[in-house]
């Protein structure tokens, strides 16, 4: 079976000037736990954005689970994301909606009856531990929470796939560490993880294999920080 993911020699030119990523090429096996780590700038999102594709490789390949992702019609984006949980760096939850209805929206636009949603809602929400909260607005919510929302969102289709961008960036280390737990128990049952983070607190307490990028470059590979 071929990799889960595959980079070859993928380059994103942003503009003439920006370079988002440089001749970067990775292969992920499914259930890995990846973090990718470095400087703002160094092209941390532009890898998840690939994956998603938010952003199109300028030259190389991506492939995922043995598809050429690079070159998608625009109109089979859709199809590619409801196969990853992706949460993206702003947590993108709508502002008018309670944390129940920001999940059932999701499902809802990708199909799901509504009988469907009412059953499945609960054991997402659960799952985050954020179901005590399911009547209350973005606004009204803890960042860590928000940041729970954004995941249950990213879990309505049981992904194999989890892209996180920055999942813990402004928390404080226990709510850090209860964000990782919840991808850790998930990366458990199988799901591979993607993460990009500056978390060096929670990179330290839960290793993974770790890439280090800078100016959209891999400049280092390893398990362990050193
Ligand atoms: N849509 C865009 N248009 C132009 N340049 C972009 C765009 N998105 C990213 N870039 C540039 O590409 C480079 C890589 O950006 P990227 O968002 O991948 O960095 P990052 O490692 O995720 O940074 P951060 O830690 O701040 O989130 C940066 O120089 C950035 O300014
Ligand atoms: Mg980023």
């Amino acid at each position: 079976m071929p990799s889960l993911i595959q980079f070859r020699n993928t380059c994103v030119r942003y503009s003439d000037l920006v370079t988002g990523l440089a001749d970067f090429s990775l292969s992920v096996e499914r259930g890995e736990f990846i973090y990718l780590l470095g400087p703002t700038g160094s092209g941390k999102s532009t890898i998840l954005k690939l994956l998603y594709r938010e952003v199109a490789p300028t030259s190389g390949e991506v492939w995922l689970d043995g598809e050429n992702i690079g070159q998608l019609a625009e109109r089979d984006i859709p199809f590619l994301r409801r196969k990853m949980g992706i949460v993206p760096q702003d947590f993108a939850l709508l502002p008018n909606k309670t944390v129940w209805e920001n999940v059932g929206y999701a499902m809802r636009a990708i199909g799901k009856g509504r009988r469907e949603v009412r059953q499945t809602i609960p054991r997402i929400l659960d799952q985050v531990r954020i179901g005590h909260r399911a009547d209350a607005l973005p606004h009204q919510l803890s960042g860590g929470e928000q940041q729970r929302v954004a995941i249950a969102r990213s879990l309505i289709n049981d992904p194999p796939l989890i892209l996180a961008d920055e999942p813990t960036g402004n928390l404080d280390p226990e709510h850090s560490l209860e964000i990782l737990q919840i991808l850790e128990e998930l990366n458990s049952k199988g799901t591979t993880v993607l993460m990009a983070t500056h978390d060096m607190m929670v990179v330290n307490r839960c290793p993974h294999r770790i890439l280090r990028m800078q100016g959209g470059r891999m400049q280092k590979e390893g398990a362990l920080v050193v």
